[in-house]
């Protein structure tokens, strides 16, 4: 089953239809982005609560995403957030920041979400040296060949107790888990994320099949 089978497409709209309850700033964003030029590949509804749930579940105080697009799972995890806390949002196309700095402040958050130009890697890598064991919550949502090295900066980033989310786990719009290998770099890449991180025994992992899949790790 892939993102083209009818039943599967039935399933995720269910889904988003009766979890994905969202305000109007959500349900307007991404049409607006779309208008504007963004591409449409941003969490579904009920992705998006998913992240608003983790993030409560943990208390999160500080969440860090990969891959701010315009601002839409953004919001859902600056809104699961415990009073005084912070995301850090990496992005670096420069028109995708400035239209999610738009749509955080419209949707009250902006005091609270901090966007940071720059590639996923880089990014990861400083804040793992400055703030290691500090993030609650990592949200893993660019480019999927490069998931490997967010792995180990992610990790150092997260506190005991926090978890590592991932989106894209089990597809995209070009491939799905059951490509055979060597066929699609990002597939393999993901298939390389999911096989290293439940293999790690500093981690308790599993992978929601929600939408595009959705894996969620807790660091030991
Ligand atoms: C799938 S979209 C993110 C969707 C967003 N999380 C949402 O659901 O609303 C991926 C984003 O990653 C950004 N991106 C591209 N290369 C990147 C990199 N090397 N590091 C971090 N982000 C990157 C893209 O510009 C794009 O905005």
């Amino acid at each position: 089953m892939d993102m083209t089978d009818d039943r599967w497409t039935h399933t995720c709209d269910y889904l988003d239809t009766v979890f994905g309850r969202q305000d109007e700033h959500l349900a307007g964003l991404m049409p607006r982005a779309i208008e504007a030029g963004i591409p449409d590949i941003a969490v579904s509804a009920s992705v998006g609560r998913m992240l608003l749930t983790l993030a409560r579940l943990v208390d999160a105080k500080l969440i860090v995403e990969v891959g701010t697009l315009a601002g839409y799972s953004g919001i859902w995890l600056a809104r699961g957030l415990c009073e005084g806390g912070k995301l850090v949002t990496v992005e670096p196309n420069e028109v995708h920041a400035g239209f999610a700095e738009t749509m955080f402040a419209e949707a009250g958050v902006a005091d609270r979400v901090e966007v940071v130009r720059g590639y996923g890697t880089p990014v990861l890598e400083k804040m793992a040296g400055e703030r290691a064991g500090e993030a609650d919550l990592v949200f893993l949502d660019a480019i999927k060949t490069e998931y490997p090295d967010y792995l180990p900066h992610a990790k150092a980033l997260l506190r005991p107790g926090g978890l590592l989310v991932a989106d894209n786990m089990l597809g995209s719009g070009s491939w799905w888990i059951d490509t055979p290998e060597g066929e699609d770099a990002s597939r393999d890449a993901a298939d390389r994320v999911n096989r290293l991180v439940a293999g790690d025994e500093d981690f308790e992992a599993f992978c929601v099949p929600l939408r595009e899949g959705v894996m969620v790790a807790r660091k030991r």
